[in-house]
């Protein structure tokens, strides 16, 4: 096991995904959702902050006539869902009749997602699909279906390419997982 990357109090950052790895998956992913959209408009509903690196690479790739918007959700405190999700900026444009695609940065529990696909499709959008970029595959996924998954992954915390710990780390270009972390009191960041 290599350890790339040392912080002072975030314990130590073990290389999971690499720069080509993530491009490869984008890549194959804005594929995908080009072939399956071809000929008409998407809308692309980004959850922040996590998603907004991949959101902007995917974004890029995608051939296709693009509306982009955003949400915020909160529900984690420091590294553990609280289970309670709530929209802390909502969408600013009707989504009524339109192609909407959530693009997400991580699915865990699928608590956030399932609380935000109940919302979204309330508001009658023409067709309401998900795209992830890491799947954590360790819950079922009952109550909805993930329509494209960059990477599968069996556990971890993870950070960088817009994932974060406490707000750090969104700036890295590759992901990677959160080794021997010190027990650290008093998180208290929920924002995504
Ligand atoms: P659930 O459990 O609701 O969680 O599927 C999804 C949201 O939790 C955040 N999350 C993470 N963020 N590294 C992060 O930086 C992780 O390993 C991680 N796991 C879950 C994320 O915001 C996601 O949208
Ligand atoms: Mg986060």
């Amino acid at each position: 096991m290599k350890l790339i990357y040392r912080t002072d109090n975030d314990g130590l950052l073990k290389l999971a995904y690499s720069k080509d790895e993530i491009s490869t998956a984008v890549q194959r992913l804005a594929d995908a959702i080009s072939n399956d959209y071809a000929g008409q408009k998407l809308l692309l509903v980004v959850v922040l902050k996590g998603a907004f690196i991949f959101a902007a690479d995917l974004s890029r790739r995608i051939g296709l006539p693009l509306e982009i918007e955003f949400v915020k959700l909160a529900s984690y405190s420091g590294r553990e869902t609280t289970g309670k999700v709530k929209i802390t900026k909502d969408l600013e444009t009707v989504i009524e009749g339109k192609n909407v695609l959530v693009v997400e940065d991580i699915l865990d529990t699928g608590i956030t997602l399932e609380f935000l696909l109940r919302n979204l499709a309330g508001r009658r959008p023409k067709s309401l699909k998900v795209c992830t970029l890491i799947d954590k595959v360790k819950h079922p996924r009952g109550a909805f279906t993930v329509d494209y998954t960059g990477l599968y992954c069996s556990g971890g915390f993870l950070v960088g390419y817009g994932l974060d710990m406490d707000e750090s780390y969104r700036e890295l270009d590759a992901i990677y997982e959160v080794t021997d972390l010190p027990s650290r009191g008093g998180l208290n960041d929920n924002s995504m």
